[in-house]
């Protein structure tokens, strides 16, 4: 089973639109996919209600220490994707998520700003050496300065592989995704033969094909000295070597990150799942 999660730092930059088109258009493409919301918010909960009981199933699981379980029952039963929504920002949900992925999509709209707060979620991905990858969401409709400027930004932070780490097609903004959501639907089910669709089809075969070769963040000497390493431009990228579920992030042990008081080893810290014993939480 491959498992995708959706994260990124900033609210509204369309995680939950994505999860789910990007869900169906799996299925639609003939395999048998699960969603699993970590969002209290709700969006995927939600749309499922308005669904009813049709494939793919959203299962919420806001406990950050039932994320690796729940993966490992899903894989023995036979599910091929999971696909996992976040809520904005980090938690100890979402930093298991990402442990636990085969890759990182990280959503932003089209704007210095948006690609600059995704730093934190690279951040995570880094640690752990995940493949990832940026979707351009909610652009223009004519890829103008906008979203220029916006490659141009992302381009800095990763000048060898931009074209590794930037998923194709950008998702253009328009109203079938939020028509769609609304109805229960995903933006292919929704209005089949419209542009919105053939990106969303167009998007999952890009994941797919990055699925089985993705790109992680490398991880200089000196940076392993650094608990937890804010990102650095440009990010040296190189090739993704896969690790075990059970693997600590190559350079970075939980005994570094708990010497900065980082308690990510959620499987030992019973109250790593509670919001108040997150370290962000109280501002570091
Ligand atoms: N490509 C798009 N075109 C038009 N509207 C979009 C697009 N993508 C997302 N939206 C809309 O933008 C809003 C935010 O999207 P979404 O809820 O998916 O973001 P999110 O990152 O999950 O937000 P949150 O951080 O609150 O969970 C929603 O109203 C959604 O319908
Ligand atoms: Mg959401």
């Amino acid at each position: 089973m491959h498992t995708i999660v959706m994260a990124t730092q900033k609210g509204g930059s369309g995680k939950s639109t994505l999860s789910i088109g990007l869900a169906v258009a799996a299925q639609q493409a003939g395999h048998r996919v699960r969603l699993i919301e970590t969002d209290k918010q709700g969006t995927l909960s939600n749309w499922q209600v308005r669904r009813g009981l049709v494939e793919p199933i959203v299962e919420p699981i806001y406990n950050a220490l039932d994320i690796e379980r729940r993966l490992q029952a899903l894989a023995r039963g036979g599910v091929a994707l999971t696909i996992i929504d976040t809520a904005s920002g980090i938690n100890a949900a979402t930093t298991a998520a990402i442990r636990h992925c085969d890759l990182c999509l990280i959503p932003s709209r089209p704007s210095v700003p948006d690609i600059e707060a995704t730093a934190a979620t690279l951040s995570v991905a880094r640690a752990w050496r995940k493949p990832f990858a940026f979707i351009l969401n909610q652009t223009p409709i004519r890829a103008g300065h906008r979203t220029s400027g916006a490659t141009a930004a992302l381009d800095e932070s990763a000048p060898r592989d931009i074209d590794e780490v930037l998923a194709q097609p950008f998702i253009v903004m328009r109203n079938d995704h939020q028509d769609a959501l609304a109805a229960g639907l995903s933006v292919s089910e929704f209005a089949p033969s419209g542009k919105s669709a053939e990106e969303i089809r167009g998007l999952w075969q890009w994941v797919e094909n990055h699925l089985t070769g993705g790109i992680v963040a490398a991880v200089e000497q000196e940076a392993a000295a650094s608990a937890y390493p804010d990102v650095e431009f440009p990010i040296l990228l190189s090739r993704a070597t896969r690790q075990t579920s059970t693997d600590a992030p190559a350079s970075y042990p939980l005994s570094t990150w708990a010497d900065a008081k980082l308690d990510l080893d959620l499987d030992s810290n019973p109250n790593a799942g509670s919001a108040s014993s997150l370290p962000w939480d109280s501002g570091l």
